[in-house]
């Protein structure tokens, strides 16, 4: 499946797209159903999504799946969650007939053991692939991730294998869990919210974030495509003029 949306002329697609997918709940609950069918129904969408980011010719796409401060949910629902990542991560492995590599982000040492094999091959498996890479943030938080490439740093100054004024952004960066994943240019937010929580915050410095009111459920590709254009209509000036 090569790119196969047109865009008008001159659009600039994004490199990495990080997309929040809310408004699972308030799908379900306009529905009088119990949270866990919203994010069933938000786990569709994303299959749908990401084959839709492949047509538009997205590089890189990063969904924010479970934040750090997800696990605070009642526990019903963090483990109807962590069903569907099972169900998904069987499911991914059609991604990666579709060429496309999957890499996980977060610390997933809280995750069940059987999620965390699964986590492994499905990127050992998917690795040399170059379509485009599906990043999934599962118990991700943006602060979280500066603290863990903060402390392999810290690690380095305590064997005396680096000074504390030669650090660098890049050093810092390089260590984060997206070590290999540029920059991410383009948030995406459905459902109302306006906030970045806690997701990509050192990727998304010169982001440009899209917002919509509909629910992620909701959200098809042609949103996608009106999220792609309006970011090709922005003026990003990285901090000069
Ligand atoms: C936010 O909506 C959504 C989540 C915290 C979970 C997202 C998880 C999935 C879509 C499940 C499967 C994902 C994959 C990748 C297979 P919300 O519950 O905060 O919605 P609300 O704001 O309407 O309550």
């Amino acid at each position: 499946m090569a790119k196969t949306v047109s865009f008008p002329e001159g659009t600039q697609v994004p490199c990495h797209v990080g997309v929040i997918m809310d408004g699972n709940g308030r799908w379900a609950k306009k529905r009088g159903l119990p949270r866990k069918f919203g994010h069933r129904e938000g786990a569709k969408t994303f299959r749908e999504i990401t084959r839709h980011a492949k047509r538009c010719g997205i590089s890189y796409i990063t969904y924010y799946a479970f934040s750090t401060e997800n696990w605070k949910r009642p526990k019903d629902e963090v483990d109807a969650i962590m069903e569907l990542f099972e169900k998904y991560l069987d499911e991914v492995r059609d991604f990666i007939e579709e060429n496309i590599r999957v890499r996980f982000i977060g610390d997933r040492t809280m995750l069940s053991e059987n999620l965390q094999r699964k986590m492994a091959s499905v990127e050992e498996d998917s690795k040399d692939f170059d379509s485009m890479t599906l990043v999934l943030a599962i118990n991700y938080g943006g602060q979280d991730d500066i603290v863990h490439s903060c402390r392999q740093l810290a690690e380095m100054v305590k064997k005396g294998e680096l000074e504390p004024e030669d650090i660098t952004a890049d050093m810092l960066e390089s260590r984060l869990y997206t070590e290999d994943i540029p920059p991410c240019d383009l948030v995406i937010r459905p459902s109302g919210e306006q906030r970045l929580s806690n997701f990509l915050i050192w990727q998304a410095a010169y982001a440009e974030f899209y917002y919509t009111n509909i629910l992620w459920p909701d959200f098809k590709g042609e949103d996608l495509e009106k999220a792609v254009i309006a970011y090709s209509e922005r003026n990003r000036r990285f901090g000069g003029v």
